[in-house]
């Protein structure tokens, strides 16, 4: 490993299978581990380009192993990669949240179960949105403090969760709001956008454009973690 400016190198040292992707761990220095919600830009060092084209999330697993997916399928254990630091804004729990709903909608639940690791060391019960019943093989991986729930029984209990956080693509936010009733939901909330991000940032390209309410926003930079009113009142 060794940096160089804001580049930084590692090995990807595993990968693993997580439902229909491929995770990885990186030996990458903690202090450059992102945050969940956070991206990290990198790319393998032979396939030589300086773009960093790949993005990865942080996704479930032990708190003392970077787990990042998804790990593109000609990428081997050995790898060398070249990254730069994490980017975006990824979710911030607040202080006073004491019931955690996660949603990750029509998507794997991998990138929100990273988070539930946060929820519960801060002693918060944490519950688990996901529609269909959630296959064996992720039974395993969720904590067993996690309860899961259908996205259904949120609308019968609006008021049980003081946080929600929501994992979804771009082109989702409309089916959301017509399975959830932001009118009846009165908690805090923040929602992991997910697009195409060609530039992260760098040459402004507009790819990633998210309509909020307080206009368009870029989720490379200004998410991709946006505050949930912000994209749920524009689908609205
Ligand atoms: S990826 Fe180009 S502006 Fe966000």
């Amino acid at each position: 490993m060794g940096e160089c400016l804001d580049k930084i190198f590692s090995h990807l040292i595993e990968i693993f299978q997580l439902g229909s992707e491929i995770g990885g761990a990186l030996d990458l220095p903690e202090k450059y581990w992102p945050q969940p919600g956070q991206y990290l830009p990198c790319q393998r060092v032979a396939d030589g380009s300086d773009g960093l084209p790949t993005h990865l999330f942080r996704v479930v697993g032990t708190p003392d192993v970077l787990n990042l997916a998804p790990i593109p399928q000609k990428w081997s254990p050995g790898d060398r990669l070249v990254c730069a630091p994490p980017q975006g804004h990824g979710f911030i729990l607040p202080r006073s949240a004491q019931r955690v709903g996660l949603i990750p909608f029509n998507v794997s639940p991998a990138r929100l179960l990273s988070f539930a690791g946060t929820a519960l060391s801060h002693r918060a019960a944490v519950s688990l949105f996901y529609d269909p019943p959630l296959p064996a093989d992720w039974l395993d991986r969720v904590p067993s403090q996690v309860e899961i729930l259908p996205l259904a029984s949120l609308g019968e209990t609006p008021d049980w969760p003081d946080y929600l956080a929501v994992d979804l693509e771009l082109s989702a936010i409309p089916e959301l709001m017509d399975r959830i009733n932001n009118q009846d939901l009165h908690c805090e909330g923040q929602a992991l956008v997910r697009t195409d991000m060609p530039c992260r940032g760098l040459g402004e390209c507009g790819v990633c454009a998210v309509h909020t309410r307080r206009g368009w926003r870029y989720a490379c930079v200004d998410g991709p973690v946006f505050p949930l009113a912000e994209v749920l009142y524009v689908a609205g």
